[in-house]
């Protein structure tokens, strides 16, 4: 196991005029034994980022140590890293057994040696009764999971995931994730996760790194980036709906914008001190909650209520009172939280 130390990290394609920077200085101190979660929108850089302390791509600038020692120079296979990509790309004609120890065999493992390993990640997995099964007489999530158990038997220092459950249906993503978690839990092998998906990240992460255009804009746990967004990038792209970001409310300063997220309004009684009048536009009902979409002079509004509460009809108006101290300040030129 391993910490990994990312300095001035910065990524440039092409050259000259062609120059395309895409990762503009990162910096990150993970420490040994973390699950970190690399997220943002796609283009971002997140795959880049990850791919450079693989060593699959040549860092333009800065520094990456895994485990006190600059990798800058050194090729992936001396990096003691394995990987787990969206394409996990099994070979069709090898057994899951055979799959898994394939690496372990071109690194020339004894075959006691492979067996344990194999046997043990088989395991840790529960691929133990499809181990002489070919990929094809295999589930989609199994798959997927043969690519980690690939990854496991290695026994490397750090585990890098890219987007390795993109390819997989809602109920078996939220299913992977906990066999991911468990995995963890039961490895202690520092790891970095690259996904699009906030939920995925709030829910793998110990702390994540927020992304925007090949700019950290935040390192933090999931309850800080969600409780303290550090802009409203981060405020808007952590959390389903996104933060309200309000130019016009009733007490906002010149300059600057005021965030509440939606479950953070309460709906109270025309006249009650503190409370804003809006206008119902549309409502959805998921279930146990309800999404009041509204607007607030030119402001959009979103509200999140108990299922229960009585639905507004479009064009009421509905009168809610952010709770006070779930209220955000976020400067309108640099979107920075103030
Ligand atoms: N080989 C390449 N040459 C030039 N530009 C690239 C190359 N690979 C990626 N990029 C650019 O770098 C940016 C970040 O890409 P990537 O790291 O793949 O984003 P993400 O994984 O967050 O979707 C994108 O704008 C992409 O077009
Ligand atoms: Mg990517």
């Amino acid at each position: 196991m391993a910490a990994i130390s990312l300095k001035d990290v910065v990524k440039r394609y092409g050259t000259g005029p062609k120059v395309n920077q895409v990762i503009h200085g990162v910096n990150a101190e993970v420490a040994d034994g973390e699950f970190i979660v690399i997220v943002g929108p796609s283009g971002c850089g997140k795959s880049t980022l990850l791919r450079m302390v693989a060593g699959l791509e040549e860092i333009s600038g800065g520094t990456i140590s895994i485990g006190g020692r600059v990798v800058n120079d050194l090729e992936p296979a001396e990096r003691d890293i394995a990987m787990v990509f969206q394409n996990y790309a099994l070979y069709p004609h090898m057994t899951v057994f055979d799959n898994m120890a394939y690496g372990l065999k071109i690194a020339k493992l004894s075959k006691d040696e492979i067996k344990t390993r194999v046997d043990k990640a088989a395991k840790i997995l529960e691929l133990g009764h499809l181990l002489a099964r070919k990929p094809r007489e295999l589930s989609g999530g199994q798959r997927q999971r043969v690519a980690m158990g690939r990854a496991i038997v290695r026994q490397p220092q750090v585990f890098l995931f890219d987007e390795p459950l993109s390819n997989l249906d809602a109920k078996l993503r939220a299913q992977t994730r906990l066999e991911i978690q468990k995995l963890h839990r039961e490895l202690g092998i520092t790891s970095l996760f690259v996904t699009h998906d906030q939920v995925e990240a709030m829910t793998l992460a110990q702390r994540m790194i927020v992304m925007n255009g090949g700019v950290m804009e935040q390192f933090g746990t999931p309850e800080e980036v969600y409780h303290r967004p550090a802009s409203t990038f981060v405020a808007s792209f952590i959390g389903s709906p996104p933060m309200n970001l309000l130019k016009h409310a009733p007490g906002v300063r010149a300059g600057t914008l005021l965030g509440i997220r939606p479950e953070h309004l309460d709906i109270v009684e025309a006249g009650t001190p503190g409370a804003w009048a809006a206008t119902v536009d549309t409502v959805e009902l998921l279930g146990a909650e309800r999404l009041i979409y509204c607007h607030l002079g030119e402001d959009a509004l979103i509200v999140r209520a108990e299922e229960g509460l009585h639905a507004p009809q479009p064009d009421a108006i509905l009168h809610v009172r952010p709770r006070g101290e779930r209220l955000h300040t976020f400067d309108a030129a640099t979107g920075k939280r103030i």
